[in-house]
């Protein structure tokens, strides 16, 4: 995204800025296995900075967020580029939240499939989404997560790319569930993910309540 090409990011800044956003997301940004937060850690940058955006100025919605990402809250944009610069670079949740369909099923299959015909073109054909088109990475998101929010782009209820809306509202709510299951288990790269499900954020030892 252009905003990030013109700023020179400071992680370090971002690491303090992150202390708004830990209060909700936690340390390690890993996100809620029931779907409630997503898993921001691993995420690309630009990205990041459209979701905040879009909540910030209310394109997104998210009442809870919102209040805490104003300007007088968290500050300019480098504040923001330097907040997702820290936070792209957090080691993921190994244990992310997975789709009920294990490898050996035939609905595995079935998403497999209509993951590939759908949204691989985008997503990626491991998820891996892509920064420079802006487009999430699916791998290790949180399933519940994913499938709030896909099927909250099908119903219009929140903005998503058009090349997006206009495939999802041709896929039935099990479809949908199918593909998510199938790119929630995809392996993410380890040299992605935290040690062990038990690692905590050291920038944060200090500030345990
Ligand atoms: C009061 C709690 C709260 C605070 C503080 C908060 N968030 Fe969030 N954030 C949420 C919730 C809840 C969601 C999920 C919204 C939804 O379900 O659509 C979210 C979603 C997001 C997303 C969208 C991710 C995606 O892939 O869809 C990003 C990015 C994000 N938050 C970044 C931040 C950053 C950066 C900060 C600090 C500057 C922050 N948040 C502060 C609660 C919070
Ligand atoms: C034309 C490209 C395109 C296609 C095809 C597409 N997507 Fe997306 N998708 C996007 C973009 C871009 C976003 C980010 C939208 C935004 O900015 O809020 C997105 C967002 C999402 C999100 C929310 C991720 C998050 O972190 O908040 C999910 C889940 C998702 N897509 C699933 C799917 C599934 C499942 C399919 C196939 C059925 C699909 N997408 C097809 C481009 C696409």
């Amino acid at each position: 995204m252009t905003i990030v090409l013109h700023f020179t990011p400071d992680p370090e800044n971002g690491r303090q800025v992150y202390d708004i956003c830990a209060r909700c997301h936690l340390p390690e940004a890993w996100g809620t296995e029931d779907g409630t937060y997503p898993q921001l850690a691993g995420q690309h940058r630009s990205v990041l900075l459209k979701q905040l955006l879009d909540i910030r100025e209310g394109r997104r919605r998210s009442p809870l967020m919102r209040p805490f990402v104003q300007p007088r809250i968290v500050g300019g944009y480098q504040n923001l580029v330097d907040v997702v610069t820290y936070i792209a670079a957090l080691p993921m949740n190994p244990a992310h939240g997975k789709g009920p369909w294990p490898e050996a099923t035939p609905e595995y299959a079935q998403g497999k499939q209509v993951y590939q015909t759908n949204c691989a073109a985008c997503h990626g054909q491991q998820g891996e989404g892509d920064d420079a088109r802006r487009i999430p990475r699916l791998q290790g998101q949180h399933y519940a997560y994913m499938r709030r929010q896909a099927i909250d782009a099908k119903r219009g209820l929140r903005e998503v790319d058009p090349g997006m809306s206009s495939v999802i509202i041709k896929l039935s709510d099990e479809q949908i569930a199918l593909a998510l299951n199938y790119v929630s288990r995809v392996e993410v790269p380890k040299q992605d993910l935290a040690p062990s499900p038990g690692w905590r954020n050291p920038d944060f030892s200090e500030v345990e309540k």
